[in-house]
């Protein structure tokens, strides 16, 4: 394709603004998919997706648009909207020239409007500013051009209405998308250079990696080289997604498109590393992408130890799919072999984990979710803390906690209420500013410990869902964080062990011990419960002792009937964990763990 004639932009927009929905009306219009084959949010297509309503995964896609007699290649990508897929949208910023900025006409710009916007900037994307849902009634499009004006500099006429529901401006949208955003400018005589910016693992075909062409071309049977990785492959296919994948003979600069070399193992494929041609290679490979820093980390257990193997077959499928993802192995005396797990957010933590029990058919227990602390010992020596049962013992310096500063836009009629709820989760206030005469856009430092959690929900729940929330890493800070152990008959169980703010350590102490004294059956001696800060116990649960052998009403009964009760108790232990004397059912860790 003659480069000139490409256009490469993605869909960018506050969460629910409508980016799936106005893709949907582009895939029609362009008529590359069928009325009889749509459905609505054709790109999510995974089942996750489509259940929750959200997008999780960018999907680049290719629209053929015809402007003026001559027929343009339009390079489509549907990007996710919340925070914790920020990772996937700049992956995808970076295969783009242009970007839709899409803002939803009745609510106006929110928070992932303003980071989206940034981070497009950032990438010297060129901004089409569009309202979108203008059939709604309660639209206000007037007022919210002029919004959107003052803050990318345009003129009010200059932002596009559309309705992703109705089809209404679409047409007008392609139309300038065609004008304004720039062909792609890679040299097509150099040698090939291609951005390899996602990946997936197809059980059938093996990995199919995803490319944005850069420099010079690739051709279908000519074999390529992975520059980080160092490998060279022979391509069994090579093409473009026009909706589904559509084999070509060579892509060209400035195309996006995948290839698929038969890899099997996943070590093969790299996101951000760079694909140039093994006969004919380039120099330099491409800048890649920035590691993403996980914000959480929790652990992943098998719920039946054999199952280990499979999860980090697993996992190194998901990684695939899933840049965002890092794990490592652990042990822990109460759950077994498993993985550390880090995760961009707590929606992040949650897919992952579906995926892998939908995907792999794993079932899993996870670990309350932690973030990372730097604790220093008296002695002088500095640990990195990413599992609480890590925490160092003894005299403990300074522990410090990642900090990250947070925008919250809301209307003004809220700013008392979202100034308590910062408070109470340890914010500092910075700047507030006025978006318009009833919006404002609040900055906040807080514990990202404290945001990550329910931070969110209780935002929403007082600010009756019109506040939106969005955060990025900003430092450390010390904090008076405490390290608290829960005690069964006298043994730390490490799954249970967390790091909290020591006014909330008693409480925390107190639910855990409350909670497990119910959840685990009596047996034949007494059981002590105990939460401890050190060797200081701060709550106590006691087990009372079963006075009664359960073998005791068959006594003089048949013998088979015996023998059946013994078979179902061995059945029953092979889901216990033996802790000291202490047997504790597998549902005991879970429900445990579940509601943290
Ligand atoms: P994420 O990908 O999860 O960030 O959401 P999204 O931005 O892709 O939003 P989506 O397209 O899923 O739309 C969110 C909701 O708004 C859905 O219920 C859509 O049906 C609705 N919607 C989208 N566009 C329009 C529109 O133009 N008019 C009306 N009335 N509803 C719309």
């Amino acid at each position: 394709t003659d480069q000139s004639l490409i256009r490469n932009f993605c869909i960018i927009a506050h969460i629910d603004h409508g980016k799936s929905t106005v893709a949907d009306r582009i895939l029609q219009l362009s008529g590359i998919v069928p009325e009889r084959e749509m459905r609505d949010r054709f790109l999510d297509r995974m089942d996750i997706e489509q259940e929750r309503g959200i997008t999780i995964k960018s999907q680049a896609v290719r629209v053929p648009w015809i402007f003026d007699g001559t027929e343009y290649t339009l390079g489509m990508i549907d990007t996710p909207g919340h925070v914790d897929f920020t990772y996937e949208v700049s992956r995808a910023l970076a295969a783009c020239e242009g970007a839709v900025l899409l803002v939803d006409a009745t609510q106006g710009i929110e928070a992932q409007t303003l980071s989206n916007l940034y981070m497009a900037i950032d990438h010297d994307l060129t901004i089409i500013p569009v309202l979108n849902k203008i059939d709604l009634p309660s639209a206000e499009p007037d007022k919210h051009a002029d919004e959107i004006a003052n803050l990318i500099g345009c003129k009010p006429g200059e932002v596009l209405r559309v309705s992703g529901k109705t089809g209404e401006g679409i047409k007008d949208l392609l139309d300038q998308i065609v004008l304004e955003v720039p062909a792609p400018h890679g040299d097509p005589k150099a040698p090939a250079r291609a951005l390899i910016f996602d990946s997936v693992y197809d059980s059938y075909r093996g990995i199919v990696t995803y490319i944005r062409m850069e420099d010079g071309e690739l051709k279908a049977r000519e074999k390529v080289h992975m520059m980080g990785i160092g490998m060279t492959h022979e391509p069994i296919e090579i093409g473009v997604i026009s909706p589904d994948m559509t084999p070509t003979k060579a892509l060209g600069a400035g195309e996006v498109g995948y290839i698929i070399t038969g890899a099997k193992d996943v070590s093969q494929s790299k996101v951000g590393d760079t694909v140039t041609s093994a006969i004919r290679p380039a120099d330099q490979p491409l800048p890649g992408y920035k590691d993403p820093q996980p914000m959480v980390y929790s652990g992943l257990f098998p719920v039946d130890n054999a199952q280990f193997p499979d999860l980090r077959d697993a996992l190194d499928k998901l990684k695939l799919n899933d840049a965002a993802l890092v794990y490592e192995p652990e042990t822990s005396v109460a759950l077994g072999f498993g993985f550390r797990c880090g995760f961009l957010g707590l929606l992040h933590m949650e897919i992952v984990s579906e995926r892998l029990s939908r995907e792999f058919g794993l079932d899993l227990i996870s670990t309350a979710p932690n973030v990372t602390y730097r604790v220093t010992s008296e002695d002088g020596t500095e640990h990195q803390v990413t599992n609480p049962s890590e925490f160092p013992d003894g005299k403990i310096k300074k522990i410090v906690e990642p900090m990250v500063s947070a925008e919250i836009i809301t209307p003004k009629e809220f700013i008392g209420a979202v100034m308590d709820l910062c408070q109470e989760h340890r914010g500092e206030m910075g700047a507030m500013e006025y978006l318009s005469a009833e919006r404002v856009q609040m900055h906040y430092r807080i514990p990202l410990a404290e945001i990550v959690f329910n931070f969110f929900d209780e935002l929403k729940s007082r600010t009756r869902g019109y506040a939106s929330l969005n955060y990025e890493e900003d430092g450390e800070q010390a904090a008076d964080l405490v390290k608290v152990d829960i005690l069964i008959q006298g043994e730390k169980i490490d799954a249970f062990s967390a790091v909290v703010h020591r006014d909330k350590s008693y409480s925390y102490g107190v639910m855990m011990t409350k909670k497990l004294s119910k959840l685990i059956p009596r047996q034949q001696f007494e059981i002590p419960i105990q939460a401890a800060i050190g060797s200081r116990i701060i709550a106590r649960e006691t087990i009372r002792a079963l006075r009664k052998d359960v073998l005791a009403k068959c006594y003089g009964g048949d013998i088979t009937r015996k023998r059946k009760l013994l078979e179902k108790q061995k059945a029953g232990k092979k889901r216990m964990k033996m802790l000291g004397h202490v047997e504790v059912p597998q549902e005991a860790f879970i429900a445990a763990l579940s509601t943290n």
